[in-house]
Order: C-alpha cells, then structure tokens, then sequence
C-alpha cells in the first residue's frame, strides 16, 4: 500500500501531532484537536516539544564530539530543523544516520531525510519499533551501518508509544543486543510524574484509547539495566547539559519529559 494509501487523517497521529506543537504545516484537524485537548491538561506541551527537540540536538552532537558517527533514529518524525544527520554531520561531516518511523506522512518526507552531506549517507525505513528484529536485519540498515562499530540507538519520544503490552524491555534489550561495545542508547519519554492531580485527570482523558503511555524516570531508567549512563545523568530533558540554552530553563512540570544518553560498556 501506498505511503497516500495508508494516511489516516481522521485519527490524530503522534508526528502530526508533534509538527502541530512544533508549529509545522504538517498536520490535520485531527490532530490539532488532539493537539488541543493534550495542551488543555498540559499547558507546557509546547514547550515540551522544543525542549525535547533541543535536547535530541544537544544529545546528537555531544556523541558526535565523542566520535561517534553511526546513528539509527528510531521514531523519526517529520523532518524538522536540526535533524540528526544535520547535527551529525556539522560536526563529523562523515556521519551516517538510518531513520525509522511507521508513520506514512514521514514516509512521504524521506527525501528530505536522505539528503546526506555530501561525505555521509543516510537511509530511511519504514518499519515498526515494535519488531525490532525486521528494522535489524533490513538490508538497507547493513547498508549503512557498521555494526560492528559503536552506533547511536536514538529512541526520542517514541518509547511513550509503546504499551507495556507490547513489551518495551524486549524491545530495548533486542536493539540494544545487536549493539557492539561503546555504543550509546539516547531516550527520552514523557512523564506525568510531576502533574498534579487535576491535570493527570485531564490527561487520562485525552489518552482513553491508552495510546500513550507516561512512564517515570525510575521505569524509564528499568528499560536501560547495564548501561552506563553519562553525566548528568537521567533528567529532565531541559535540563541535559543545558548550560548554552537559553536561561533561566524551565521548570521540569512544564516539560514534564525526562532525557538520558547511556553508553554500553
Ligand atoms: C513525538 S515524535 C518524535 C520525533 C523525533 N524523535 C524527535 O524527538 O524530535 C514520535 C515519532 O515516533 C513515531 N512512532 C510512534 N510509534 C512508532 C512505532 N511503533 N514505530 C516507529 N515509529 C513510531 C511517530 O510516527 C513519530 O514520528
């Protein structure tokens, strides 16, 4: 089926959704009245979406001044300034980057993610997080990516789209598995942990399909047993080696989205 074919614009969609709160032109009534209905319960989701950006921005290019050059970016998103190949490849212009996503709407922008600098490469996979195993063993990753030299996992804002039912460790441990040593996992996942009542209650009721699911720092740092997780450690992603951001940050309550790079041992 189509990239067209598949577009379901009467459904809000978590990348539209995100394109609206980012101020993009990509995105549909209905997820702009979900859009809506969030920032009602959430008056910084905005916000949030800046920050969470930002800090995939200050996450991308701290590993590339480490020297890492091989990224796969999973759960993309609609391409946005300061994307990870263009972080990358400022920094060490020889960077390759694999992007994934499920969502149609990315598909039908993939060009846009595959325009490389002119001494890296990238490639684009429409795949599903939640067979990990298929977005491994796809040609076109091998393509791309030396596995057997350290790789960036980025998981930004995508593991809060998987249920518990679906099995967050497994997926976790299986991409983290095909790893080689000095590798790093980049996350972040929203968190109601800082909500007060009246807004969690909010917030529930714009998540009764259960979609979406909120997860702690504490559950956010189970899903990464082993790893060695770098300074300042798990935090609020506007908080995240921060110190060149705009000052004063804001408050974790508005953010309400907690960050963390980790490195395999
Ligand atoms: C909030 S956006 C984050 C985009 C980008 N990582 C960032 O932080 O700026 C979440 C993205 O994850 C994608 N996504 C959600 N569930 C997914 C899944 N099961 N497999 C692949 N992508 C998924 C959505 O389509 C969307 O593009």
């Amino acid at each position: 089926m189509s990239a067209q074919d598949r577009m379901d614009v009467t459904t809000a969609h978590p990348a539209r959704r995100y394109n609206y709160w980012l101020g993009g032109k990509d995105n549909f009534a209905a997820d702009r009245a979900s859009g809506d209905a969030i920032e009602a319960a959430m008056p910084g989701i905005r916000l949030m979406a800046v920050e969470n950006r930002m800090f995939l921005g200050r996450a991308v290019r701290y590993l590339a001044e480490q020297g890492i050059d091989q990224f796969l970016d999973i759960g993309t998103g609609i391409p946005a300034p300061g994307n990870t190949h263009e972080v990358a490849q400022a920094v060490l212009p020889a960077a390759r980057v694999v992007y994934v996503d499920n969502d149609p709407l990315v598909l039908s922008h993939a060009r846009a993610l595959l325009t490389s600098g002119p001494g890296g490469a990238n490639a684009y996979l429409d795949a599903d997080l939640r067979q990990p195993r298929a977005i491994l063993k796809h040609p076109d990753l091998s393509a791309v990516l030396d596995m057997t030299r350290p790789v960036a996992l980025m998981l930004v804002a995508v593991l809060h789209f998987i249920r518990d039912d679906e099995d967050p460790h497994g997926i976790v441990d299986t991409l983290v598995g095909a790893l080689p040593p000095g590798s790093y996992l980049v996350a972040t996942h929203a968190t109601w942990e800082f909500q007060s009542p009246e807004s969690i209650e909010k917030l529930s009721a714009a998540n009764a399909d259960g979609r979406f699911t909120p997860r702690t720092g504490e559950q956010l740092a189970a899903l990464l047993p082993g790893l060695d997780v770098v300074e300042p450690g798990l935090v609020s992603v506007a908080q995240w080696r921060a110190e060149d951001a705009p000052q004063p940050r804001p408050a974790i309550e508005d953010v309400a989205c907690n960050g963390v790079v980790a490195r395999l041992p």
